[in-house]
């Protein structure tokens, strides 16, 4: 699994993005989030209303391989957006991915963006 999130990984970094439907942006809690599948992936998309800004990931922690961070708690560390695990509460930067408490496991963003009523996530159209 890792591999394939790998494969699919930071579609930023590519001039040609391929932006997947997910839903409607109605399908997404209020601060809070929701999976969506592209392909094999399962993705967590966040809908974080107290900052106005929408997220995504891989929903697959890292840490004991469990899907499961479209039902973290988010929220903010220093203004840096973050997912904790409802496991046991590792926390990523919904950012850059990076493990915020040091460790060395980190998940993978992906771009979003809402249009008409609509939530895209973005993916390197090469995958
Ligand atoms: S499974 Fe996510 S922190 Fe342990």
């Amino acid at each position: 699994m890792l591999a394939e999130i790998e494969k699919y990984k930071k579609a930023e970094l590519s001039s040609d993005i391929f932006w997947f439907k997910a839903a409607a942006t109605n399908a997404f809690p209020e601060n809070g989030g929701a999976c969506v599948k592209y392909k094999d992936l399962q993705i967590a998309v966040f809908n974080f209303t107290r900052r106005g800004e929408w997220y995504a990931c891989q929903n697959l922690c890292p840490h004991k391989m469990q899907m499961i961070l479209s039902r973290g708690m988010i929220g903010s560390c220093e203004n840096e957006p973050k997912v904790a695990c409802p496991f046991h509460k590792k926390t990523f930067s919904l950012k850059d991915g990076k493990n915020l408490n040091g460790d060395e496991c980190t998940i993978t963003t992906y771009p979003v963006k809402v249009e008409d009523g609509f939530v895209f996530v973005g993916f390197d159209s090469h995958y």
